[in-house]
């Protein structure tokens, strides 16, 4: 991320906060990552959730990524955008009848299954249309992410995935559902992971769970693993494109594919989270008794995950380069969850200062809410601001 004065010169009329995007950051990004799977034959499918902001879908769709949604609004955007229905994944819960329809309308990839009752209905919409519907058992290996609890989706108390236990009535199920093909075996453990060993335990799971479908007369063309690697919040400038290169050299060493069986990744954070900064003004300086606070523009409701994860946001005052001294960085609005870090060291902070809260592409924008009737922040995009 280029953060020096030309640029803050160039936002003095925006209206802040903001989220900017730093769009060579983004297409180096996409490139490695693409450039990294198509040595090894896998195939990515972007997770829309992290951030659907068109312009970014559109780069990572024309570099050739799939989609991987969890709404029929995502479907209909990534569409809009440019992915190809064909390498488009469905995922979630708890898809409603008109998301299924969108699913089967746009004659997409697979719908990811998480429960039998979940496959009935998909497959009653999909006889009334006259389709067969590709899927996917979104299994729930029982894996410890070792990431926040929040994003952690593999363990058999989550509410993801089919457990093992169930795969004998999965499979009996399958044979009377008429207008279901089962294409392909998913998991998706957990978001934000930094240990690696967590992919191959999950790898191993996969492995058996492979073997045994195969036995059962399954020869599945696809396995797909999920998205999951985490960024490093800590030195966003040191690590700024994820080693995507170490992250598949784990599925390549331990995961045993059949021949001819295809691998499915379905990145989001490691993509977008380090291309995204939301860049706020300082409204006021307050003395504290034991610290002074500043208080940003921006709050929770633009970029919520310190308070919901306890997320940790590199934070950089652009504006003073001066002698640093101990803050807590709040937001304005009424809870004291709105707290984005405490005892932050930033240069001497003055009114007005630029505050950046880096590594914010991922799940920044796409959860802001109006909570207290704030606005909603803007996009700003890097190369927008030097076309003139
Ligand atoms: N595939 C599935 C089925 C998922 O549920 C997710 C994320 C992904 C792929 C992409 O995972 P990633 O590569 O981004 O880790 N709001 C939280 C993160 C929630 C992730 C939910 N699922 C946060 O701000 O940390």
């Amino acid at each position: 991320m280029i953060m020096n004065k030309t640029i803050i010169e160039k936002w003095a009329n925006i209206v802040t906060p903001f989220y900017y995007y730093d769009i060579d950051l983004l297409k180096q990004t996409v490139e490695t990552a693409k450039k990294e799977a198509d040595k090894r034959g896998y195939i990515l499918h972007y997770a829309t959730k992290a951030n659907a902001s068109p312009k970014i879908l559109k780069i990572i769709f024309a570099a050739g990524f799939g989609a991987d949604c969890v709404s029929g609004n995502e479907i209909l955007r990534s569409v809009e955008c440019g992915a190809d229905p064909a390498h488009i994944t469905f995922a979630g819960v708890g898809k409603t009848d008109t998301e299924i329809s969108i699913g089967l309308d746009n004659d997409i990839f697979t719908f990811n299954c998480e429960s039998i009752p979940e496959m009935e209905n998909i497959n009653r919409i999909a006889e009334t249309k006259g389709k067969i519907a590709n899927v996917s058992i979104r299994i729930n290996p029982d894996v410890d992410a070792r990431t926040h609890e929040y994003i952690s989706t593999g363990k058999k108390e989550n509410k993801f995935g089919i457990s093992a236990w169930d795969f004998e009535k999965v499979i009996e199920k399958l044979k009377a559902l008429r207008n279901l093909k089962l294409i392909s075996l998913h998991f998706h453990v957990g978001s934000q992971i930094t240990d690696m060993s967590v992919f191959a335990e999950a790898c191993s799971r996969m492995n058996s769970f492979n073997q045994w479908f195969k036995e059962q007369g399954f020869e599945l063309e696809h396995i797909n693993v999920g998205g999951g690697l985490g960024i490093d919040y800590q030195t966003p400038d040191k690590n700024p494109v994820p080693d995507f290169a170490a992250y598949f050299a784990i599925f390549e060493q331990n995961l045993k594919l059949y021949q001819g069986q295809k691998l499915h990744f379905e990145p989001g954070r490691s993509i977008v989270a380090q291309c995204g900064s939301l860049i706020s003004r300082v409204l006021y300086v307050k003395e504290g008794k034991t610290k002074d606070f500043v208080i940003v523009d921006a709050g929770m409701s633009d970029l919520i995950r310190p308070a919901l994860y306890h997320a940790h946001h590199h934070i950089e005052n652009l504006s003073s380069y001066g002698v640093e001294r101990i803050y807590d960085v709040v937001g304005p609005i009424c809870e004291s969850s709105d707290c984005f870090d405490k005892d932050v060291p930033l240069a001497e902070t003055k009114r007005g200062d630029f505050i950046a809260l880096r590594s914010a592409g991922a799940y920044g924008e796409v959860m802001a809410s109006q909570y207290n009737l704030r606005a909603i922040p803007g996009a700003v995009f890097s190369d927008e601001i030097f076309t003139d």
